[in-house]
């Protein structure tokens, strides 16, 4: 059983102290008839559920205090969530409010307490975080915010491989001619600049030029043309830490698209993404931008599938190159947040604001 070791060896322990999307509330409207859950996940490793009480999406462990049953089997009630094994019922701090069994004025343990977690509802997403000793912020999305852009949800895919796998691919360039060979990219062109990255508080952030690949052709981007043209412009990838990427590309001086993706940790070999594509409001079908990122996570998925570990092992089992700078650095900052969160929230949140990973690391020549 290796799942529940995750990226470079590390625990779920600093991954807790994020907020990380557990559904699309779109899900959890859908989980059961009235359209308030609960409805089941799994976040790093553990059974949580989701429902709306009262008005409020809450998180919770799901189990039952009483004998262990699972309570998003239960119901979401207007006051409470009731557990379907024997009917007790709790609010929405956990607290049990009704055991139906006993006779009224007989005082209720308090230890029939269930766990609640951090809960958000944020870009139609529920976002929970399971310690909430640490000051962590659910990633930014301005784009959703400020309306600048057509933001359109993509369906959520849960892939067998871990969350640092499939953030190191969202920001892996040279893989392009390769993996994505006639669509994103293709042969001759395979040479890639090393791309200075930044360090700010909480992200790394880099910037690619133009480089020369193929145009599949479609509605938006114009008709196929040969192997030589130009396709993929200018582009600014951030990684908020530890998980959340978003890759902008500016297409001219009025269009611009973006993905952003969060891919959750379900345990340290699988993730589920959920993911926006975005785009300039220029009146184009959602479908034609969500086709684009079918066929893109396609021809990723059969790659990102196959790594041995699903997670991202030691520096030795692995060779790098200069061209990967950008992972070097998100991996190096990665183990010092997982050694950081181990340590306890405020040394997270410390290395979390830290600046100073671009000057120290060289990417090794072999
Ligand atoms: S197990 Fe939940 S009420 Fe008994
Ligand atoms: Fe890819």
């Amino acid at each position: 059983m290796t799942a529940d070791i995750y990226d470079l060896g590390s625990s779920a322990t600093p991954w807790r102290y994020f907020w990380h999307p557990v559904c699309t509330l779109n899900e959890l409207r859908e989980a059961k008839p009235g359209g308030r859950g609960p409805l089941q996940s799994t976040l790093l490793g553990e059974r949580i559920g989701v429902a709306e009480i009262g008005g409020k999406v809450v998180a919770f462990a799901d189990r039952c205090p009483h004998r262990g049953a699972a309570l998003t089997l239960g119901w979401a009630e207007d006051d409470g969530l009731r557990c379907r094994y024997h009917g007790w019922c709790y609010d929405t701090e956990g607290r049990c409010i009704e055991v139906p069994a006993l006779e009224p004025d007989t005082p209720i343990p308090a230890r029939a307490q269930v766990t609640m977690y951090d809960c958000e509802v944020k870009y139609d997403l529920v976002w929970v975080r399971l310690d909430s000793r640490a000051d962590t912020s659910i990633p930014e999305f301005p784009a959703w915010e400020d309306g600048s852009q057509r933001c359109i949800m993509g369906e959520p895919y849960l892939w067998p491989c871990s969350a640092g796998r499939r953030v190191e691919n969202f920001i892996d360039t040279t893989h392009f001619p390769y993996a994505h060979q006639g669509t994103l990219g293709a042969p001759p062109n395979v040479v890639f600049p090393v791309f200075p990255v930044d360090q700010l508080p909480g992200r790394l952030e880099f910037e690619t030029e133009t480089f020369l690949a193929y145009n599949p052709g479609d509605n938006t981007y114009g008709p196929p043309n040969s192997p030589e043209s130009t396709f993929l412009p200018p582009a600014t990838y951030v990684v908020q830490m530890p998980f959340t990427t978003v890759l902008k590309f500016t297409w001219s001086e009025t269009f611009q698209t973006q993905i952003y993706m969060h891919p959750t940790p379900i345990d340290g070999e699988t993730c589920r993404s959920y993911w926006f594509t975005c785009h300039s409001h220029d009146g184009s079908a959602d479908e034609v931008h969500l086709q684009l990122q079918d066929m893109v996570l396609g021809e990723d998925l059969p790659v990102v599938a196959s790594h041995l570990p699903r997670r991202i092992g030691e520096a030795h089992e692995e060779v790098s190159v200069p061209t990967d700078r950008s992972s070097i650095l998100w991996r190096k900052w990665l183990r010092e947040l997982a050694h950081a969160g181990e340590r306890g929230p405020e040394e997270l949140m410390r290395c979390l604001d830290t600046t100073n990973i671009e000057s120290e690391v060289t990417a090794p020549a072999s």
